[in-house]
């Protein structure tokens, strides 16, 4: 990623103070999408750090991943697999719950969409604690996926997700910090 790069997705990124809770400064990438230039940069630079790199699925969740990572998939020729929120993926699933900057939750994915031995690339708008990702990551791995990579359009680097997601093993890739 290029200063020039970095610079023109930072600045298509707006920040909201105090949503939606008082002290969280809420990065808001929906500014992104309505800014197609920085919007397909992204998309881009995603795309090349992980071009021939083996990847076989792309994994993205909701809802703010599915902007970012289903587009990455295309890019690469390979498939999206979609990380729900609970009741919402219709075949079988599996689930694990996290905690987020501003509450718990938990994440489910299709058993049958990712099989032993995928090399699997997760991909989300935004690191924050780095509670999302790792619900993700152990998803992919109880279904035998092998996940070594994360990537993000923006990493809040101070609330330790990166530090979190290394000591699973795995490495994040980010744009803008
Ligand atoms: C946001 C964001 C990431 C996650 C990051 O999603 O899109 O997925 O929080 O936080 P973490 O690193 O502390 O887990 P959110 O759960 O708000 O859901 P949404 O994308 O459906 O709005
Ligand atoms: N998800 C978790 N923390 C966030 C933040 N500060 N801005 C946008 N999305 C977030």
């Amino acid at each position: 990623v290029t200063a020039q790069q970095s610079e023109l997705i930072k600045n298509s990124i707006k920040s909201i103070p105090d949503y939606p809770k008082p002290g969280i400064l809420f990065r808001d990438v929906t500014s992104l999408l309505e800014a197609p230039v920085a919007y397909a940069t992204s998309i881009e630079m995603l795309a090349n750090r992980f071009r021939d790199t083996g990847v076989t699925k792309v994994v993205g969740t909701e809802a703010r991943g599915f902007l970012f990572g289903a587009p990455v998939a295309l890019a690469l020729g390979v498939d999206f697999v979609p990380v729900r929120k609970p009741g919402k993926l219709p075949r079988p699933t599996i689930s694990e719950s996290y905690e987020l900057e501003y509450g718990t939750d938990s994440l489910e994915i299709h058993t049958d969409a990712i099989n032993a031995g995928d090399k699997v690339l997760v991909i989300d708008d935004l690191l924050a604690t780095g509670g999302t990702i790792e619900a993700t990551v152990k998803l992919i791995r109880r279904l035998g996926g092998d996940v070594t990579d994360a990537a993000f359009i923006i990493n809040l680097f101070d609330l330790g997700g990166e530090q979190r997601l290394n000591n699973l093993g795995i490495n994040c890739y980010s744009l803008v910090n």
